[in-house]
């Protein structure tokens, strides 16, 4: 299959919007477009037609057991595909949709199990993307979209990382330059009485806190239960070629870890803020941006940035687990290495 591609910079523009007619043409058509969201690249297809679904689990090498979020212009269309939303679900909605947050409700009946990968809920997000909002415009209908990587692999920020996973396997990819956020969103369990944090995100618990005035329970992790509620979580994810091991505890026990990684002949990269690179030595090393969204917004890149046939590791500096450092770590964590694995 040839895969297209569409640079749409201005959705406004006479070839932007002829552009999305054509990608709207295709996934009318039951195939596959990939598209630019505000946190990462989607791979999407039609929610209503459980064939076009089908496709995206091929196409990923998706876990048949792992649901997708569904894609939306505006509120109206939600209101069509759940049940019985709690009142707090619109105030978070007033608060922070179109934006980077995914709200799990019960489904209606309309959505086919493709979507849902059978369980009763489905998640629901608006994206808040300029390309993204015309298209789904331009479709009418809501559109399945997982993150458009090879299940496993960094989810995609770029229309390059989609090319690299899916060129050949999908109809098309609508390329609308780097993405802001560069994790994926908030998904939010929203069928019981408080919301509760399934995968952190850039909207972090705190700012759910404060806009509800009350207490939420915290990121709840679905480690280690044996019915994970986000099912996607249990898998490892975002895994570069090589190993990827977390480093802190200050410079003395990194600098151990790298003269162990040198002597046993390991092509090594240090991934670290300016203040860690001063203070170690005998290391490749890329310097991390001091402020923790620009390393979110890059994360995906850094983690594809060498092939196994380069680096036998990569080392990257943990970091403070507040604000969007929860989400980075969320991410980091799951691509490592562990001691069990
Ligand atoms: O930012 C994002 O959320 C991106 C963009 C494309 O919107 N999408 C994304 O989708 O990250 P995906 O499929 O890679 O991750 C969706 C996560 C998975 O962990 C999945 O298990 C969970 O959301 N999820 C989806 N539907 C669910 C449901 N009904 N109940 C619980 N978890 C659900
Ligand atoms: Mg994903």
């Amino acid at each position: 299959m040839r895969t297209k591609r569409w640079l749409v910079t201005d959705p406004t523009t006479v070839q932007g919007m002829k552009d999305l007619h054509e990608a709207a043409k295709l996934i009318k058509a039951g195939e596959l477009v990939a598209f630019p969201t505000e946190t990462v690249y989607g791979l999407g297809a039609n929610a209503l037609d459980g064939q076009a679904v089908a496709k995206i689990f091929t196409a990923k090498g998706r876990p048949q057991d792992n649901p997708l979020i569904v894609h939306v212009a505006n509120v109206e269309q939600l209101k069509d595909l759940v049940k019985d939303v709690p009142d707090y679900v619109y105030k978070l909605i007033a608060e922070f949709s179109p934006g980077p947050v995914t709200y799990i409700l019960p489904a209606a009946e309309q959505i086919p199990q493709e979507v849902t990968a059978g369980l009763a809920t489905v998640g629901i997000r608006i994206p808040d993307h300029s390309v993204a909002h015309r298209f789904l415009n331009q479709v009418a209908f809501p559109v399945a979209a997982p993150s458009a990587n090879t299940s496993g692999k960094p989810s995609p920020t770029s229309a390059n990382h989609v090319y690299e996973d899916l060129s050949g396997k999908i109809s098309g990819i609508i390329d609308g330059g780097k993405v802001g956020v560069g994790l994926e969103s908030t998904v939010i369990d929203c069928t019981g009485s408080i919301p509760v944090i399934l995968r952190p995100g850039v909207v972090t618990a705190g700012m759910l806190a404060n806009c509800l005035q009350e207490d939420i329970a915290d990121f709840i992790s679905s480690e280690g239960e044996s019915t994970p509620r986000a099912p996607g979580m249990k898998y490892r994810h975002y895994a570069p070629e090589m190993s990827l091991v977390l480093v802190g505890n200050g410079p003395a026990r990194v600098q151990a870890v790298i003269d162990e990684a040198n002597e046993a002949g390991k092509r090594v990269t240090l991934f670290a803020r300016k203040a860690l690179l001063e203070k170690v030595s005998d290391i490749d090393t890329i310097c991390l941006s001091d402020d923790l969204a620009d390393i979110a917004r890059n994360l995906y890149d850094y983690l594809r940035m060498f092939t196994s046939t380069e680096r036998d590791l990569l080392l990257f500096e943990e970091m403070p687990k507040e604000g969007i450092g929860i989400a980075l770590m969320n991410r980091l964590e799951k691509a490592a290495v562990t001691e069990n694995e």
